[in-house]
């Protein structure tokens, strides 16, 4: 705790703010439920008055008023002076479904799954086991898979939320010195179209499960980009993985126990040429375990989500990436709480 000046007085407001903090997050997702930010990008102008607002988006009169005048207190809507409404340079950006750069499958998810999930919070702690879909036994992956509608959903989320760091990666990683990338557990395929799109040397492509295929087909094909990356289907625990010059996994290790962990580093070790890099990014924990309050939150949405998994610091990949023979480890920020390890073989 810093010290406190004479004259400061010592306030309740930022533990209230924490406190009730999910009232704006809640409004905030019910908005990208309902398509307001959507509605508002497709309308003449850009804009829309109140009452053709609540008419468009089903609103009852009772609630439209403070709903909208929350969002813009929330800063992600505007108001003009002549009362009708408007999108922020943000959320016309992040929040149009239609455009490229949509982040709100992210918060479809966070609102239809995450939400109602982390109101166990509680009996996660106390308990240990995951509040999901897999609280019946399975893995999440098992259950999201079983439904064709919610694997939709789940892997249009991760594209969202891999779109800034693979932006990142693009600019950080010397890719000019590599040839091929593959991302393990790919998804969509967000993370390997932002890199060959950058970057038109590589080849290479996404392994991830067998009914993820159709997905990543289309999103690189949307992307023109079937010539250069290729699905790969397989379990990456009881499959090799496929050889290329760098192995990229995104928010995959945070997924699994110790054990397992150290099985997934040990396996992208076998499939790299000497010389390759395996990069790991997730929302790496500070080593001191003080600051990065997202990474933290993240391993507790793990706790919730899965049956062993949990986030970790920089200093605890990389010792696991040199205990498993890589002869370099760094961490190197990526964007926001996000950072990557790079192990060198
Ligand atoms: C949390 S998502 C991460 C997606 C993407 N890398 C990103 O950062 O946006 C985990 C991915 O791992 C895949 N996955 C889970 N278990 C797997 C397994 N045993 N073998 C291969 N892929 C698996 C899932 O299908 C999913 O696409």
């Amino acid at each position: 705790m810093g010290e406190r000046g004479p004259d400061e007085q010592v306030t309740p407001d930022a533990i209230m703010q924490l406190g009730l903090g999910f009232w704006g997050s809640k409004t905030l997702l019910s908005a990208v439920e309902l398509g307001l930010f959507t509605e508002l990008a497709a309308s003449a102008g850009g804009t829309l008055d109140a009452d053709s607002l609540a008419g468009r988006l089903g609103l009852h009169a009772r609630s439209a008023r403070d709903f909208l005048d929350a969002l813009v207190a929330l800063r992600v809507l505007d108001r003009s002076d002549d009362g009708s409404y408007r999108n922020t340079p943000e959320s016309e950006l992040f929040l149009d479904r239609r455009k490229p750069a949509y982040v709100g499958g992210m918060l479809e998810m966070a609102n239809a799954r995450l939400y109602p999930f982390w109101g166990s919070l509680t009996e996660a702690l106390r308990t240990g086991e995951p509040q999901n879909e897999a609280k019946r036994g399975g893995d999440i992956f098992d259950e999201l898979y079983a439904d064709p509608e919610r694997l939709k959903g789940f892997v249009k989320a991760m594209t969202g939320l891999s779109q800034g760091p693979a932006q990142a990666m693009a600019a950080k990683f010397p890719w000019r010195d590599h040839r091929t990338v593959f991302d393990i557990g790919c998804a969509e395929g967000g993370v390997p179209v932002r890199l060959a799109s950058a970057h038109p040397h590589l080849t290479g492509g996404g392994f991830d499960l067998p009914d993820v295929r159709p997905h990543f087909e289309a999103h690189v094909a949307a992307h023109g980009l079937s010539d250069r990356l290729a699905f790969h289907a397989g379990d990456f625990f009881t499959d090799p993985l496929p050889r290329a010059d760098v192995l990229v996994m995104g928010h995959i290790l945070h997924d699994w126990d110790l054990e397992k962990k150290r099985l997934l580093i040990s396996k992208a070790f076998d499939a790299l040429p000497p010389g390759g890099a395996f990069i790991a990014y997730d929302s790496i924990i500070d080593d001191a375990r003080r600051e990065n309050a997202f990474g933290l939150l993240m391993s507790l949405n793990m706790l919730i989500e899965t049956r062993g998994g949990f986030d970790y610091t920089g200093a605890d990949c990389m010792g696991w990436m040199r205990q498993a023979g890589f002869r370099e480890a760094r961490t190197e920020h990526l964007v926001g709480p996000l950072s990557m390890v790079v192990g060198v073989k």
